[in-house]
C-alpha cells in the first residue's frame, strides 16, 4: 500500500468515527430536549453498535484495498449540499415530531393525485413531510438517512456494489443493471463510478425522488430513470443481467414484496443476478433487537415488523430464487440470488 492510500484509509476512518459520534451525539440530546426521552441504549448496547460500526468500516476499506471500488467512493458524502439543506431539516424536525404525536400518518400533498399510488404507499413514511410526495421531502431525503445512519448510509449501499462488480469481471463487462427502488440515486451514483461501462436503469414510484436522481447522475451517461411501480415493471423479460434493490422491501406489505421479486425474476436473464440490501432481520439481529424494534414506531414504518420475521434469503429462494450469499453490514443485511439458468415450473 502506498503512504497516501494509508494515510487516506487513516483519514476515512476518522472521518467516519467524527460523523457517528456527532449524529449519535446530537439524537441523543434532541430526544432528550425535543421528546423528554432519556437515553435509549444500555452502555452494552452502544458498545455491541460500536463493534458493528467498526467492522463496516473496515470491510469498506478492505474492499477498496481489494481494488473492488475506487478509493474515490470512500470520500462522496456531499458535505456542502448537506451543510446547506441542514437548516431546512433542523425547520422540518418539530413539524415531523409533531406529526409522530398526532399519528398523522395521512398527511400527505393535496394537489397530488393519490390514486395513482398504492394504498401502503399514500403515507408519511418516516414521519417526514409530504412522505414520499413532494419535492421537499426528495431534497431533505438523503441528508436525513446520512443523519440517522451517523454517516453510514452510503457504505452500507456500496456493499451491494461487491457482488455486481465481481459480476462485471475485470474486463468491466458493460451489464445492464436495473435498480429497483432507486429513490434519489445514491445507490446507481457509486454503481456508476464502480462499473463505469453498465448500462444503467433505476425505477422508482416518486417522481420527486426520481428528480435527484436524474441531477445526481447527470454528468453520467447510460443512466435510464423510470416512474413506475416495481409490482409490475415497465420493462421487457429478461432484460437484465442484474437487479439491486436498497432500502425498498422493508418498506413493502408482504404480498407486494412477493410480487416484486416475482417482476425481478421475469426481468431477469436466465442465470442473472439479484442483490437486495437491506435492514438486518430478527435471525440476524437478536442481539441487537432494541435497536430494530424501535424503528418500526419512530420511523412510522408499518410493515417493517412484518420484514423482521420475512427471512430474505427464504423468501427469495420460495420465489425461485438461488441464494448464494447473505452477510451482514451494521444495520443492515446483503442478499445475492440468481435466477436458475433453466427456468423451473414453480
Ligand atoms: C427507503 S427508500 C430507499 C431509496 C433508495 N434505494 C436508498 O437507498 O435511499 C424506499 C424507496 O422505494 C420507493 N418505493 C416504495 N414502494 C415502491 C414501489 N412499489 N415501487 C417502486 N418504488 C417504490 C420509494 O419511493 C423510495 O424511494
Amino acid at each position: 500500500m502506498t503512504a497516501l492510500a494509508a494515510v487516506s484509509s487513516v483519514a476515512y476512518r476518522a472521518q467516519q468515527i467524527a460523523l457517528v459520534s456527532a449524529c449519535g451525539y446530537v439524537q441523543r440530546v434532541a430526544r432528550r430536549v425535543l421528546m423528554r426521552e432519556r437515553e435509549v441504549f444500555s452502555p452494552e448496547q452502544l458498545a455491541d453498535l460500536r463493534r458493528r460500526h467498526r467492522a463496516l468500516i473496515a470491510r469498506d476499506v478492505a474492499n477498496v484495498e481489494a481494488g473492488i471500488y475506487p478509493r474515490a467512493l470512500l470520500f462522496q458524502i456531499p458535505f456542502a449540499d448537506y451543510a446547506r439543506r441542514l437548516p431546512r431539516l433542523a425547520w422540518d424536525v418539530p413539524a415531523m415530531l409533531q406529526r409522530r404525536a398526532r399519528g398523522g400518518w395521512r398527511e400527505l400533498p393535496r394537489d397530488i393525485d393519490l390514486s395513482r399510488y398504492p394504498p401502503y404507499y399514500r403515507r408519511t413514511f418516516h414521519w417526514q413531510t409530504d412522505g414520499y410526495l413532494s419535492q421537499h421531502s426528495a431534497e431533505l431525503y438523503d441528508l436525513g438517512v446520512e443523519f440517522l445512519f451517523g454517516g453510514t448510509a452510503d457504505v452500507m449501499r456500496r456493499q451491494a456494489l461487491v457482488p455486481l462488480i465481481e459480476l462485471a469481471g475485470r474486463d468491466n463487462r458493460p451489464l445492464r443493471i436495473l435498480d429497483v427502488g432507486c429513490g434519489t440515486g445514491r445507490t446507481l451514483a457509486q454503481l456508476r463510478r464502480a462499473c463505469p461501462r453498465a448500462q444503467l436503469t433505476g425505477v422508482d414510484l416518486s417522481p420527486y425522488y426520481l428528480e435527484v436522481a436524474r441531477r445526481e447522475t447527470a454528468s453520467s451517461p447510460g443512466v435510464e430513470l423510470v416512474a413506475a411501480n416495481a409490482e409490475s415493471l415497465p420493462l421487457p423479460d429478461a432484460s437484465f443481467d442484474a437487479v439491486v434493490s436498497v432500502f425498498l422491501f422493508h418498506e413493502l406489505p408482504r404480498a407486494a414484496r412477493r410480487r416484486v421479486w416475482s417482476e425481478v425474476r421475469r426481468v431477469l436473464k436466465p442465470g442473472g443476478s439479484f442483490v437486495v440490501l437491506d435492514s438486518i432481520q430478527r435471525a440476524d439481529a437478536r442481539a441487537i433487537s432494541y435497536f430494530v424494534d424501535r424503528f418500526a414506531e419512530d420511523m412510522h414504518e408499518p410493515f417493517y415488523r412484518d420484514y423482521l420475521d420475512d427471512d430474505l434469503a427464504a423468501g427469495l429462494e420460495a420465489s425461485g430464487f438461488r441464494v448464494s450469499t447473505v452477510s451482514e453490514a451494521y444495520l443492515a443485511k446483503v442478499v445475492t440470488a440468481r435466477v436458475p439458468e433453466v427456468a423451473s415450473k414453480e
